[in-house]
């Protein structure tokens, strides 16, 4: 099968959950190509046999970039299947209100770019200290404090549980259509 990875990201947690996902399908035989959105132009979606499209959410919405590819190419993904890799940190815990409020972020996701994925996979993200600003680093321990989280001064922290993600990724692999109209593997 010829897959898409299109991710966007702000801090490269998002990134390097697309390249794990990249990876591991291409060790079981698939040809991928792995594309940061803003990177997009011209593509030509209908050579895919199926789509991943991933982002991370900040302040209760993705990138508006990704937003922006979903909707251009809402007509094609609809033909084939798809996998959307929600990143977030709400997804690192079991609050019901988080859930909520991921639920809701998908919701309004779905119906802003006119794109419904075949299956969603929630994927807890990090905390990436060493990435940023000043604000953004105080706003960030803020919250890693009402979560009752430890941080160690300028240190990432990652939450991405690695071996559940890429079992998530084998079953949605697992359960594609054997035959794609582009299929080159
Ligand atoms: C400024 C900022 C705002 C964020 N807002 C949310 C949020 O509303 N909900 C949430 O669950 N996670 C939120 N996060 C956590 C990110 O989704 C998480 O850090 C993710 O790993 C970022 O992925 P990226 O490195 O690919 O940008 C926020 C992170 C930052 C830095």
């Amino acid at each position: 099968m010829f897959l898409l990875i299109a991710y966007a990201t702000t801090d490269g947690q998002t990134r390097r959950i697309a390249r794990f996902a990249a990876d591991r399908l291409a060790a079981v035989g698939h040809s991928v190509e792995l594309l940061n959105v803003e990177d997009s132009e011209g593509l030509d979606l209908a050579r895919f046999d199926a789509a991943i499209l991933a982002g991370s959410l900040h302040a209760g919405g993705y990138q508006k970039a990704l937003a922006r590819f979903a909707t251009d190419q809402a007509t094609l993904l609809a033909l084939m299947p798809t996998l959307f890799l929600a990143v977030s940190l709400s997804a690192a815990g079991n609050d019901p209100d988080d859930w909520a409020g991921l639920r809701k972020c998908l919701a309004e996701f779905e119906t802003g770019t006119g794109w419904t994925p075949d299956r969603v996979e929630h994927v807890a993200g990090a905390f990436r200290f060493s990435e940023y600003d000043f604000f953004r680093a105080w706003a960030m321990r803020r919250i890693a404090d009402q979560k009752g989280e430890a941080i160690e001064a300028g240190k990432d922290k990652e939450y991405t549980d690695w071996a559940a993600f890429g079992a998530a990724l084998d079953s949605w692999v697992a359960d594609l259509p054997k035959a794609g109209a582009a299929s080159a593997g």
